[in-house]
């Protein structure tokens, strides 16, 4: 006898993630092109420690009670500034935007309901939406972003909600051009559908000038999210929504009903962090670090790689979408890939439909330089052996 019998229909479209399973797989040797985890030298250790003890010194055991849902208001004030036009009351903070990709999923989607997703897009997104039991809609991705008429096709086959990640996507590296950016709010607007624009990458550009937000485009329209997870450190768990007054309390709501609030203690001490280093300066350092991890695994995939492989250059974020010629299966060169320690994910998981076998994904924010070196002479070794064959 078993009680499992008892799950719900729900439960059954929760799925483990793809790229788990090959993390669980890595051993110590393992050249790790496969998570997207920060590079762990740009915590703010020194920072998280010393205003840790000042702030318990400063608030006692309030550090430690229940708050507001919406949280630390001086930590939303300082966000909501970071992202005209909006106010404080605009912003409630979630357990990552993992969550908060979640609690819209809650809001919006009734089983049976369209979602327009770009192909690729983050595979945990659509885990995530997933349990609410939507239709995808996969709409074409191409270097300037969403493709506009494959996006107008989702919405007349009747999506009403559109995901996106405008800026340095996972997995694709893809920053939204202005005139893509200015599409897919026209097309929003016209068929008034709502946008999640889920932005954890937003700050990590490393070459180019920074566009604007689509939030800032369409205030009524587009649902904001980002997170502290990339540019401080993701063990936090903070991350935070902006949206229009009615959106945001009907987000804020889904939020108190879920779990109530992000922990008091990281979210005040998120605050106490950024106020008390040189933030713009940390960030500066740490668009750094990865456009320099960038180019240096780019320069080896030029050195490396067979013509067979495409990919673009991105300018910002973590990530190195490649696409192998059609036909070939990024899976399987992937377990001989791990036989000769290096991982990276395979991009089928970031489809919603059927596409993306030939794909994968590679990332530079773990990886030492001589790692980043050996690790892409041994894929373009094993690229070239399969493409030979
Ligand atoms: C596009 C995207 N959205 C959301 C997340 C989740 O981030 P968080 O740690 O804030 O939950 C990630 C993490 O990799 C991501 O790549």
């Amino acid at each position: 006898m078993s009680v499992t019998k008892h799950f719900s229909n729900r439960a059954a479209r929760m799925q483990p993630a793809a790229i788990r399973a090959v993390l669980a797989q890595m051993t110590a040797e393992t050249i790790p092109f496969a998570a997207g985890k920060p590079a762990q030298h740009l915590f703010p250790l020194d920072a998280i420690y010393q205003q840790t003890g000042a702030m318990l010194e400063k608030h006692g055991g309030d550090v430690l009670q229940y708050s507001g849902t919406a949280g630390f208001l001086p930590l939303r004030e300082w966000l909501a500034a970071q992202t005209p036009p909006a106010t404080a009351d605009q912003v409630c903070l979630a357990a990552g935007s993992a969550q908060a990709i979640d609690l819209v999923g809650k809001v919006f989607i009734d089983e049976g309901d369209k979602v327009a997703v770009e192909a690729p897009t983050y595979t945990a997104a659509l885990s995530a939406l997933k349990v609410y039991g939507p239709e995808f809609i996969a709409v074409d991705g191409d270097a300037d972003g969403m493709v506009l008429a494959s996006l107008e096709a989702a919405l007349v086959a009747g999506a009403k909600l559109i995901y996106v990640i405008p800026n340095f996507a996972n997995p694709s590296g893809v920053c939204m051009t202005q005139e893509r950016r200015e599409g897919v709010i026209a097309l929003a607007k016209r068929f008034e559908v709502p946008i999640l624009e889920d932005d954890p990458y937003g700050e990590l550009r490393f070459s180019g000038d920074p566009l604007p937000n689509l939030f800032e485009m369409w205030p009524e329209g587009v649902i904001y999210c980002s997170s502290f997870s990339k540019i401080v450190a993701p063990g936090m768990r903070v991350a935070w929504m902006i949206a229009a007054p009615e959106l945001i309390s009907k987000l804020t709501i889904a939020k108190q009903v879920t779990d109530l609030q992000v922990g008091t203690y990281q979210q005040m001490l998120l605050h106490y962090v950024v106020q008390s280093i040189d933030f713009a300066a940390h960030l500066e350092e740490v668009r750094g670090y990865y456009g320099r991890q960038c180019q240096v695994m780019l320069d080896a995939m030029g050195q490396h790689f067979p013509a067979g492989i495409c990919y673009d250059r991105p300018a910002g974020g973590m990530f190195i979408f490649c696409r192998l010629p059609d036909g070939y299966n990024a899976l399987e060169i992937l377990h001989e890939a791990m036989r000769r320690d290096v991982a990276f994910v395979p991009g089928e998981s970031f489809f919603a439909d059927e596409r993306g076998a030939n794909t994968f994904r590679l990332s530079y924010s773990l990886a030492s330089e001589a790692q980043i070196n050996e690790g892409i002479a041994i894929l373009g070794a094993l690229f070239r052996e399969v493409l030979s064959e």
